[in-house]
């Protein structure tokens, strides 16, 4: 991987936006080059790579507190991504990281289950409309993967068909095997996975017409660069419905942003089945004295590069959804 030099300029007035940069990102570069030798890819989680932020960007962060972040030379940012969007309440919110604390000293890992499993769980199906019970996993990797095993096992069906609109599902098989990132999926495997196009419910229409009785389930985020249209969701859970396979909604982002009930109450739809995305790293929510989200993720810090990506605009729009 090619470093770049330690000094970033950039001056910029496009869109009202008026930026004048001059960092130092020494430190961030030493710990480049040694990441890169230990870790593949230079870190854990792809979203998180460098070739993600080729510019302007710092290679690995301090701390976080609210919106803003620093990165180990003493920079400071705006974080737009705020962790993937998994951060709602903003880095270190003093009454997640207390709760978290005051929880973590009578220990965290049991052989027996604790009972706040049972506390969350009742909290979590009364505030999600239609949800029976609660499974909790390690990530959200594994709870969208969850889902669609369930969904197979339910119906006896091996099909599954994903939202080609939508980025990102988990870093399972039965997703990556969709994306460029394919080596090492057997081909057998990739050919269970079929896709539609989001707001497109010909698409929907389609799939089912060439996969009668084998698709088990249909998985998409209930909005990512738009919101449904003419009805989109209703109409999938009904089109699933009609042909037995399973409505399952990815709510990792969504949920409790959109609103308490997830996207799913905003847009009076309930899935089969949800899926959403809890930690002990980053606040999400603060109410049940739990911190839960997806965890560190990415960094947003080149304004510019975003406006262009139209993602500024979308950030906006996501704020406004957010309780007052
Ligand atoms: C919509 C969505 N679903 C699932 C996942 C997977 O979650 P995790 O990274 O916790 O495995 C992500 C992660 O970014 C996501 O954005």
């Amino acid at each position: 991987m090619q470093i770049e030099s330690n000094q970033d300029q950039t001056t910029d007035t496009t869109d009202g936006v008026c930026l004048l940069h001059e960092r130092s990102y020494t430190q961030s570069r030493e710990l480049q080059v040694r990441a890169h030798q230990l870790i593949p890819g230079g870190c854990h989680t792809y979203a998180k790579g460098d070739d993600q932020f080729p510019q302007l960007s710092p290679g690995f962060i301090a701390r976080g507190q609210g919106c803003r972040v620093w990165d180990v030379d003493g920079n400071e940012f705006i974080e737009y991504g705020m962790g993937c969007r998994a951060v709602t309440l903003g880095h270190a919110y003093a009454p997640v990281v207390e709760a978290a604390r005051e929880e973590m000293r009578n220990g965290t890992n049991f052989t027996r289950p604790a009972a706040i499993e049972v506390e969350c769980a009742e909290v979590l199906s009364n505030m999600v409309p239609g949800a029976d019970m609660v499974k909790f996993a390690k990530d959200g990797s594994a709870v969208t993967s969850a889902a669609l095993k369930l969904a197979r096992a339910f119906t006896g069906r091996d099909h599954v068909a994903i939202c080609a609109d939508h980025p990102f599902f988990s870093t399972h098989d039965w997703f990556i095997g969709t994306t460029a990132l394919d080596a090492g999926i057997p081909q057998a495997v990739k050919d269970l996975s079929l896709t539609f196009r989001y707001n497109d419910i010909d698409s929907v229409r389609a799939l089912f017409k060439e996969r009668p009785n084998q698709i088990a389930a249909l998985i998409l985020e209930p909005a990512k660069y738009e919101d449904p249209r003419d009805d989109f969701l209703h109409k999938v859970k009904d089109l699933c419905h009609e042909h037995g396979a399973l409505f399952i909604i990815d709510e990792m982002i969504t949920g409790f942003r959109w609103h308490n009930g997830g996207a799913q109450t905003y847009y009076g739809v309930t899935g089969d089945l949800s899926a959403y995305g809890m930690d002990t790293r980053c606040p999400l929510w603060s109410d049940a004295a739990t911190s839960w989200s997806l965890g560190a993720y990415s960094m947003i810090v080149n304004a510019y590069s975003f406006y262009q990506q139209h993602m500024v605009p979308n950030h906006m729009r996501l704020r406004r959804r957010l309780p007052q």
